[in-house]
């Protein structure tokens, strides 16, 4: 999809859909009318002039203002140099109202086949740009790799704004955004038979050369000789051998970086404590936290965000079989603590401890957040639309919220204290790898990586209910069945504000 500016009068625009996005209190002929007139006369003066019969057509089919949040097309019978004018109603209440209607009306666009729509951004209202862009390109999103048949043709967008310097960084930080959610709900989409651990790290390695980044990569058996005994044990059940993987944006000179890591289990049967049949085809989301570093990393590097930023990201596959970890093991996990296993379902944890552990030791980071679809009590506790967010730091905690509220992609912060971290002391080991029964699940998993954090600022986002579309989620139109690549515009939003 190419995206191109254009800053005359938007009524003298040649689009095949010229999109007006207004207000719920705005009325139409206020925008409308002057530009009308204004083309009308533009053409007469040209010699072009259409019978005011069709102006007036025009104006009466235009004045039908849609309802809120909806969209409305007309066609301008050769009146105006826009084949078709769309107004859209912007819905007041939604914190995303642009997004939102930029998304419907491109997915209208590429329903009428046209090869291109004009978006006109409001001017009075900060981030319109970024969040048109963002909408269009989301909302065109399908993940069609394994259709024989594509899809019909994907519009190209214009945005109608001035072409300052302004507009022009925006427009590109918006694109390498999308593009970074894209990546990750491309590769989160992936079936887990052509997504494997050593996948991932092909992608990473293609990224990281792409737009210039460090790569790294740790397989079996360096793995266990390392001490990755979370990772080893995990992964040691399946075929398709676990990955270590780290990517580095170097924008910041010598200073300290953050780390940012990301659950990526390839495919989650729950191992030996295997899981019901139910639904377990969406376990190939369980790799969604990794996809989101792929997608985040990528986007830093391409907009050259001016700090240093490393993605880590553990790749496994948790697969039940005669060499599979079990429960009743004891392990040692990177930070030399050992772990009693009671459930081999509970693995992120187990990963994401050796992960965060590593990335401590390895680059002093001022601060680490991960993102993981961690647990299912997530989801009883917030649903399908709000991630957890557990930190032991306040001041991280409060910026990822603010930069929650200006992506939309929603947060709520849980507790964590000594009840919780108590909850998950192992009479045999160090901790174990489960709370007490069904007891706050999602803080207690979080409470097992605080355990591998000590004092370094953590976030850990809890992903489960978010990262693809399930049962309760509310359907957006930026958002397509499948994976919604939920972190990456989020966490982009906090790098570019540090
Ligand atoms: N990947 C799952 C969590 C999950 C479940 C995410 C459903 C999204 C939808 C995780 O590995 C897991 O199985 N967690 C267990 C932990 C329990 C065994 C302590 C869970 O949530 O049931
Ligand atoms: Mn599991
Ligand atoms: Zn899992």
């Amino acid at each position: 999809m190419k995206i191109s500016v254009y800053a005359e009068n938007p009524a003298c625009m040649k689009t095949d859909m010229l999109c007006i996005l207004i207000s719920e209190e705005s009325e139409i002929p206020d925008i409308i009318d002057p530009k009308i007139d204004e083309a009308v006369s533009t053409k007469d003066q040209a010699g072009l002039s259409t019978p005011e019969r069709f102006a007036r057509e025009l104006k009466k089919i235009v004045r039908a203002k849609p309802r809120t949040g909806k969209i409305a097309v007309t066609p301008t019978l050769g009146l105006l140099p826009a084949d078709h004018i769309l107004i859209g109603c912007l819905d007041g209440n939604a914190s995303d109202p642009i997004r939102l209607l930029a998304a419907t009306s491109a997915r209208k666009a590429r329903e009428m086949n046209l090869a291109n729509l004009a978006v006109l951004i409001p001017e009075d209202m900060p981030g319109a740009t970024r969040q048109a862009i963002e909408g269009v390109k989301l909302g065109l999103y399908k993940f069609d790799k394994f259709k024989t048949e594509k899809e019909c043709r994907v519009p190209d967008l214009v945005i109608c704004s001035s072409a300052s310097q302004e507009v022009m960084a925006e427009i590109k930080a918006a694109e390498s955004t999308a593009d970074g959610v894209i990546l990750t709900r491309d590769m989160a989409n992936m079936p887990p038979n052509a997504c494997t651990p050593a996948v991932i790290a092909d992608v990473a390695r293609r990224i990281a050369t792409q737009y210039g980044m460090n790569f790294g990569v740790i397989e079996e058996p360096e793995l266990t000789n390392s001490g990755f005994g979370g990772i080893s044990a995990v992964g040691q059940g399946s075929k398709n051998g676990p990955r270590l993987i780290t990517l580095e944006h170097k924008g910041g000179g010598e200073a300290r970086p953050v780390v940012v890591v990301g659950k990526a289990v390839t495919f989650d049967t729950g191992g030996i404590s295997i899981k019901p049949a139910a639904n377990l085809d969406e376990m190939k989301f369980d790799k969604s936290g990794g996809c989101a570093i792929l997608g985040i990393m990528q986007a830093a590097a391409a907009r050259n965000l001016p700090l240093n930023v490393v993605g880590i990201i553990p790749a496994v596959e948790n697969m039940p079989g005669g060499g599979s970890y079990r429960p009743g093991d004891i392990i040692t996990l990177y930070s030399k603590k050992t772990a009693e296993i009671i459930n081999t379902d509970a693995e992120g944890r187990l990963i994401l401890a050796d992960a965060l552990a590593y990335g401590r030791k390895r680059y002093n980071p001022v601060a680490m957040i991960d993102l993981a679809t961690l647990t299912g009590a997530c989801i009883v506790a917030l649903g399908n639309n709000v991630a957890g967010l557990v930190s032991n730091d306040d001041t991280l905690a409060e910026d990822l919220l603010r930069s929650s509220a200006e992506t939309s992609e929603e947060i709520w912060r849980l507790p964590i204290n000594h009840d919780y971290i108590n909850m998950i002391k192992s009479k045999v080991a160090d901790v174990r790898n489960m709370g007490i029964g069904r007891a706050a699940g999602a803080i207690t998993a979080a409470a097992f990586l605080e355990r591998a954090i000590g004092d370094t600022p953590w976030a850990h986002l809890d992903i489960a209910g978010v990262a693809w579309t399930q049962q309760a989620t509310t359907e957006r139109d930026y958002k397509d069945h499948g994976a919604t690549g939920f972190g990456v515009r989020l966490i982009l939003d906090y790098l570019s504000r540090l």
